[in-house]
């Protein structure tokens, strides 16, 4: 996350591994061509697509450049305008398509004959980033390949991983991970993405707090309640059931993408922006973070209901998903975390698909004045104060707090002011792939997680990964699609004396 995104990345050549799959054509292409739009791709560069079909060069390019206009037609990912003909045909002309099996040691040889070349014709100063956008099954495989072919080592250009989500499947499989990569590359030329760092407003968490004087103060158990993190989406499983049977909703997104909204939320703040002192305050509070037992732990899996008034068929009727499916569609967990800041004040997060609403927030919520003005009025009834950042959609910030309602009486009501990203800034957020490569073109890790947050992250989930392994859930399916999740997610919060905010 530079401070000023100004420069173009240096020329380089990128590799990309799952040349021909959804990942490389829905948000990397057009992340690169988001850059190329903003001036800031690399001068000088070499596009090399790896992928075991037959394919060359033109169809690979033509292949990407329909999906890229179709996406456009129906406003679809990487907040293009139109395809611009002066920023496609340069990276239409830096892209080589090289047929290749992963697994292949010879692949690897060519694959390096082939970048040696690229790099003297087109003078790449011998930098290269590796993107695996692939099955986790290979990331291994591939990161012990690249290094036995010698494409790991440093000389005067860099030589960059990026690793995309999962990053292992719980706390061993995960070190194991760590272990293999690091055994063929430096910690600092591994790149483990989690997409929601490149969320504008994911990266506007640490703005608000840390750019204001106002917030700090009170961002503290003394004057917060609690805090409810909501990763809502009103989608199914869209055609990934072979792989959510293997991941289910709390290893999708809680150890990662919910975790990363809990740290920007709740890490101390850093001495400076400098990658490696952020990463270090994030992961100070992972390690502050209590291990979750099953009581904190809710989950739940959808059954058939109506989504924007239109019938959707159960989770266990979804393409390659077991008809007596035990995986969880939804989760919801109260997080503790022991420090001098947070001490008492329960996280709660959830996630969940075929809910009401697609919504992804962070609810602050303030403890109560007071009520001693106020005894004779309603006062009791209304709300506290709420402080909510919209990560998305309608991105924003929004304040809630009481007011007198005009009139005679001394009568409250809650009130709201709003900041909405599209008003103020005249623009939506970008998809934050843009941001993430561009970040790891020029070597700034911040918005990547390091080897210990990751471990971290999956040491918290762990006790939960085992506790439902030995026990299959009898009461799924246990919320309609459409509505808000099943019912014990409520009873975990009014356990606690609170609710859920609603999701809409
Ligand atoms: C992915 C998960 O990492 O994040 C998906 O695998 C999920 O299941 C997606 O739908 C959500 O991301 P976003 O950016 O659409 O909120």
């Amino acid at each position: 996350m530079t401070l000023s995104h100004d420069r173009p990345a240096p020329p380089c050549a990128i590799v990309i591994f799952g040349a021909n799959g959804d990942l490389t054509r829905r948000l990397i292409v057009p992340a690169l061509y988001n850059l190329g739009q903003s001036g800031l791709l690399p001068p000088r560069l070499a596009l090399i697509g790896v992928d075991h079909n037959d394919k060359n060069s033109e169809d690979w390019s033509a292949a990407l450049h329909d999906f890229l206009e179709q996406s456009l037609a129906k406003g679809g990912e990487g907040a293009l305008a139109k395809i611009k003909p002066e920023i496609w045909d340069p990276i239409a002309r830096a892209m080589t398509f090289f047929k290749g099996d992963f697994t292949d040691d010879g692949m690897y040889a060519r694959l390096g004959q082939l970048l040696a070349e690229r790099d003297k014709n087109e003078n790449l100063g011998g930098n290269v980033l590796f993107y695996m956008a692939v099955a986790d099954r290979f990331f291994g495989i591939i990161a012990g390949k690249l290094g036995a072919a010698g494409l790991m080592q440093q000389g005067s250009g860099f030589r960059r991983l990026i690793v995309e989500k999962p990053f292992g499947h719980d706390l061993e499989s995960a070190k194991q991970l760590n272990a293999c990569l690091l055994q063929h590359m430096h910690e600092d030329q591994i790149y483990r993405i989690d997409h929601f760092l490149g969320k504008e407003t994911v990266q506007n968490i640490m703005a608000l707090r840390f750019a204001n004087g106002l917030f700090e103060p009170i961002w503290n158990r003394d004057r917060i309640d609690h805090v409810q993190i909501t990763v809502a989406e009103s989608i199914g499983v869209e055609g990934r059931g072979r792989f959510y049977e293997q991941t289910g909703a709390l290893r999708d997104m809680v150890p990662n993408h919910l975790f990363q909204l809990v740290a920007m939320t709740a890490m101390e703040p850093p001495v400076s922006f400098d990658a490696e002192d952020i990463r270090a305050k994030k992961a100070e509070m992972f390690k502050a973070v209590h291990p979750v037992t099953l009581t904190d732990v809710v989950r739940g899996q959808y059954d058939s209901g109506a989504i924007a008034g239109e019938p959707v068929p159960a989770y266990r009727k979804e393409p390659n998903v077991a008809p007596e499916s035990g995986v969880e569609t939804f989760v919801a967990m109260r997080i503790l975390i022991d420090n001098w800041r947070w001490a008492g004040v329960p996280f709660y997060l959830r996630t969940g698909k075929r809910l009401a609403a697609r919504a992804t927030e962070i609810a602050i919520r303030f403890k109560r004045a007071p009520y001693a003005l106020f005894r004779e009025t309603p006062v009791e009834e209304l709300d506290a104060d709420w402080l909510i950042l919209k990560v998305q959609p309608d991105e924003g910030i929004r304040l809630r707090f009481n007011a007198k309602r005009p009139g005679q009486v001394m009568a409250l009501e809650s009130v709201a002011m709003e900041f909405r990203y599209k008003d103020w800034f005249k623009q939506a957020p970008a998809v934050g792939y843009e941001t993430l490569i561009y970040d790891c073109l020029i070597g700034d890790a911040t918005l990547f997680q390091r080897a210990d947050q990751v471990e971290a992250a999956w040491s918290v989930v762990e006790p939960v990964l085992k506790g439902w392994r030995n026990v299959n859930p009898r009461h799924f399916p246990n919320y309609a699609a459409g509505s808000e999740g099943p019912t014990a997610a409520n009873d975990l919060l009014a356990r606690d004396g609170r609710a859920w905010r609603r999701i809409r």
